[in-house]
């Protein structure tokens, strides 16, 4: 997965290109180039990162395209980096996504063409050489090559000697930004957004050719229309607001997120909720099962927001980790509503397990933060968490707007479906509401944190436990700390202990026990018990009470109910970080991970 930028207007573009590749840097960051045009096509290209990239402080260039590389075909070095280009020197492309008949056209091509890299992106500016020996019309050039290719791609083109910039999309996105003077390309409106918020979103087939003054498209070789569309998000929101790392930062931005993930959709005085999703009462009521599918964080959210909906809707909920959803041996889509859980709305996996519940007939519903991402176009509806722009790898804020969002949906569905009492609902809205307000006070409390985090930061294995909601919450915690510190971590299910991991239990292992209202802190106490017995250290996090008595580290809360859990996580996400923090890792980037995942 890769991040692709581009420029034409009446201004020198290599800063522009420079900024939105640092802007993309989360898609991928092992590699990063530019090519410019200004006449001729100069192009800079190189492992590492952008800041390592040497470019001229000024050019006479008014168009370009750049690329931030996650590399998926031949490891991260100079060659591999894009743009690629062809035998002369004369065309430029860079590519997001994996040409799979590559192998193919590679073959055919080496005979007569020189190949420099190991990518399959590569073949693409070969084959564009074969297609402009006898045609000088760029956009259909591309077209041509296109039609060759199989698998999933955005590709941007620059060549020396054309005007402006020509982009192609097949299940892998790409947007135009417009100005006056100036058009703009990118995976993701992040790349441009202190530029412009007037945004195309270009579909599955498109050819776009972008001049200083025109955007147009073709598919399938007709001229159609796409839509403008203004988006909400500012540059403010993209930036690091004077934090350290974005990570940090979208935690602190958890109670504006929740906000906004409630923003105008809660009535608590009648317990409705209203959530611009199109669909007659019928519909919901006719639905039979539930199946979600999610990978990683969005999975755990899913796992915790299915014991609510589950609870509340009366209907069998199951939750599945997107990329084993195909090899189950049994499937009955009737009335089935699959929801598939994605921050970025591009994850391969969740898109290929969506795929087959569309084929198999089922109902479809996203939730998801990327507004024009993938997946929105592949569902009957889609439900935006409204997080706005998540930069960090490690998934924070979007964790607590997925499980708010889908709690908003389980109240939905339940009063729907007749299922859900106006009193039960108006409970879990008010906690809800309260919900902001609370995590400023665990925020508020980060200094505490810190300085457990600097205790245990020579720690090498740690243990989250909980059991019911607390569950999902222990494997998100020891998610994010295995992701950004590379230390173990391992959630389990409270009960779980004795039945084998026990034996890993020393007095160096840091024990985390979710003990909140919704992760039975009674039945945990039996848990933490059998770790004390180890003389493990046990760090309690929950609601002040009996349990929390015979503990020595323990992080009060307040009791939001069966919103708890999400309060808990915020602790958790502060630990991870600070540990990581201590340890001098790279926070935003960790080693191996990618923001978004567009490779199956
Ligand atoms: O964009 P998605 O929510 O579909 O991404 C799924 C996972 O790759 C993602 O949640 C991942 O586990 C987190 N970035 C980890 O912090």
């Amino acid at each position: 997965m890769c991040g692709i930028t581009g420029y034409v207007g009446t201004e020198d573009c290599s800063s522009f290109l420079a900024n939105s590749l640092k802007n993309l840097e989360y898609r991928g960051y092992d590699s990063v180039g530019v090519a410019l045009l200004d006449g001729t096509l100069q192009v800079n290209k190189q492992s590492g990162q952008i800041d390592d990239l040497s470019l001229p402080s000024t050019t006479e260039a008014t168009c370009g395209i750049g690329h931030t590389r996650w590399s998926t075909h031949g490891p991260p070095t100079d060659e591999n980096a894009h743009p690629h280009t062809d035998c002369h020197g004369e065309i430029s492309i860079v590519h997001n996504g994996i040409i799979s008949n590559y192998g193919d056209h590679k073959r055919d091509l080496a005979l007569t063409h020189e190949f420099t890299s190991d990518t399959d992106s590569e073949v693409i500016a070969h084959l564009l050489e074969e297609e402009l020996v006898d045609d000088t019309d760029l956009p259909q050039a591309v077209r041509k090559v296109v039609e060759k290719l199989e698998g999933s791609f955005a590709i941007a083109v620059a060549v020396a000697g054309y005007d402006g910039i020509v982009a192609a999309r097949q299940d892998s996105p790409l947007v135009v930004g417009h100005t006056d003077t100036a058009k703009f390309l990118a995976s993701d409106i992040t790349a441009f957004v202190e530029q412009t918020r007037t945004v195309t979103f270009l579909e599955d087939g498109d050819v776009a050719h972008l001049t200083e003054d025109n955007l147009s498209i073709t598919n399938d070789g007709a001229v159609v229309e796409r839509d403008r569309q203004t988006v909400d998000w500012d540059a403010d929101a993209a930036e690091k607001s004077g934090y350290e790392h974005y990570m940090h930062k979208e935690i602190h931005e958890q109670p504006h997120a929740v906000r906004q993930s409630l923003s105008g959709r809660i009535d608590s005085l009648t317990g409705d909720v209203d959530l611009d999703i199109d669909a007659p009462i019928e519909y919901w009521k006719s639905i039979q099962e539930i199946q979600i599918v999610a990978c990683g964080t969005s999975n755990y959210a899913a796992r915790y927001a299915a014991e609510l909906l589950e609870t509340h809707t009366n209907l069998r909920v199951t939750v599945h980790v997107a990329s084993e959803y195909e090899y189950r041996t049994s499937y009955d889509p009737w009335e089935t509503l699959v929801i598939a859980v994605t921050q970025s709305g591009e994850t391969a996996d969740t898109l290929q397990a969506l795929r087959m519940a569309v084929d198999s007939g089922a109902r479809t519903l996203a939730v998801t933060n990327t507004v024009g991402s993938t997946v929105t176009r592949e569902v009957d509806q889609t439900l935006y968490i409204r997080a706005g722009p998540e930069i960090g790898v490690a998934a924070t804020k979007t964790f607590a707007s997925q499980i708010v969002t889908l709690t908003l949906f389980t109240i939905h569905l339940g009063r729907q479906r007749d299922e859900l009492e106006s009193e039960t609902a108006t409970e879990l809205l008010k906690n809800l509401h309260d919900l902001p307000e609370a995590i400023q006070t665990v925020l508020d409390g980060e200094s505490q944190v810190r300085r457990l985090a600097e205790r245990f930061a020579h720690s090498d294995a740690f243990f989250y436990i909980g059991r019911r909601l607390g569950h999902p919450v222990a494997l998100e915690g020891a998610l994010k700390l295995k992701e950004i510190s590379y230390d173990h971590a391992e959630g389990f299910p409270g009960g779980e202990l004795k039945h084998g991991p026990l034996a890993l239990v020393t007095d160096q292992t840091p024990v985390i026990a979710l003990l909140t209202p919704g992760s039975e802190p009674d039945e945990m106490a039996k848990n933490i018990k059998e770790v004390q017995a180890r003389e493990a250290p046990v760090i309690g996090i929950g609601v002040r009470g009996e349990a929390s008595e015979t503990l020595d580290t323990f992080l009060g809360l307040p009791n939001l109910g069966y919103i708890t859990p999400v309060l808990a996580n915020v602790y958790l996400q502060l630990f991870a970080y600070h540990i990581a923090n201590e340890k001098g890792r790279a926070i935003d980037k960790p080693r191996n991970l990618a923001k978004s995942v567009t490779v199956e």
